[in-house]
C-alpha cells in the first residue's frame, strides 16, 4: 500500500510474502520464539526495491524517513540504494529487539558512503514513543514512511489500546496501529509506503481505521 497523506491511497496486490526466497542478505536466522512475538518476518530484496519505487520522487528536498520496525534494515537499504544518491537523507529507524540492532547499524555503515546520510537508531517501542510525540505536538516530522509492521492482535483491555485511543486511533491490530502512527507522524504531503494484509478492507474491527486512513 503507498499513501501520500490526505491525497490518493494506491493498493498493489502481492502474493504471500513466503513466495518469495529470497533473503535479505545480511540476515542470520533469528531466534524463533522472539521472531513470533515480535513479528521479525524480514521483508525479502525484490519487494522492499519495489516498495522503494513507489514513493514518488521530489527534487530538493532533505528526505526524513521513518522506518518503524526496521529489523536489520531490509527497507533502508532499498530506500537508500533507490533514493540515497541524489537526496540528503534523515533517517529515523525504530527496532525494539536489541538482538537486531548490530546489523541495523551495520547496513547503515555500509550505506554511508552511498549517499548523505543522518542517521538515528531508536530501540524504545514505536508505539509508546509516536504516542507520546503525538500528544506533545512538537515531535519529528516525516517526509517519508516505510514499513513492514509487526502483525499482532490488539486486546480490548491491553495498555496500547488504551494509549492509541487517547491520540484518536481505535483498532484491533498492530499492524494498523503503526500504520495510523505512521501516517499521523507524516507531514502534509508525506508519502508512506507499507505492506499489510488486506484484512483492514472490510468488516466492523477495521472500520475506524479505514475511517483514520482516508480522512
Ligand atoms: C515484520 S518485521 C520487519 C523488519 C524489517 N523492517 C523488514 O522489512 O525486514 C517487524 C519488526 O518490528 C519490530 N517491532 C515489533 N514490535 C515493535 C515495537 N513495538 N516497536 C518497535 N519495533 C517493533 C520487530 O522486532 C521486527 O524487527
Amino acid at each position: 500500500m503507498s499513501l501520500e497523506k490526505s491525497s490518493f491511497l494506491q493498493t498493489h496486490r502481492l502474493d504471500s510474502l513466503r513466495d518469495f526466497e529470497e533473503p535479505f542478505a545480511l540476515v542470520p536466522p533469528a531466534c524463533s520464539e522472539r521472531k513470533s512475538s515480535l513479528c521479525q518476518f524480514v521483508t525479502p530484496t525484490t519487494i522492499a526495491d519495489f516498495m522503494s519505487l513507489l514513493f514518488l520522487p521530489r527534487r530538493g528536498e532533505t528526505i526524513r524517513l521513518l522506518d518503524a520496525g526496521a529489523g536489520r534494515g531490509a527497507l533502508l537499504h532499498a530506500f537508500l540504494r533507490r533514493h540515497g544518491e541524489n537526496s540528503r537523507i534523515d533517517l529515523t529507524a525504530y527496532e525494539i529487539d536489541e538482538n537486531l540492532i548490530d546489523s541495523l547499524r551495520q547496513t547503515l555503515h555500509l550505506l554511508r558512503g552511498q549517499s548523505s546520510l543522518r542517521s538515528r537508531i531508536i530501540t524504545t517501542d514505536f508505539v509508546d514513543d509516536a504516542v507520546l510525540n503525538l500528544r506533545d505536538g512538537s515531535g519529528q516530522r516525516f517526509t517519508h514512511a516505510i514499513l513492514n509492521p509487526p502483525y499482532h492482535k490488539i486486546k480490548n483491555t491491553s495498555h496500547y489500546r488504551k494509549i492509541l485511543r487517547s491520540v484518536g486511533i481505535e483498532t484491533v491490530n498492530l499492524y494498523s496501529a503503526f500504520l495510523s502512527l505512521s501516517l499521523a507522524l507524516l507531514e502534509p504531503l508525506g508519502q508512506l509506503v507499507a505492506i499489510i494484509p488486506r484484512s483492514f478492507c472490510n468488516g466492523p474491527y477495521y472500520r475506524s481505521f479505514r475511517k483514520f486512513i482516508s480522512s
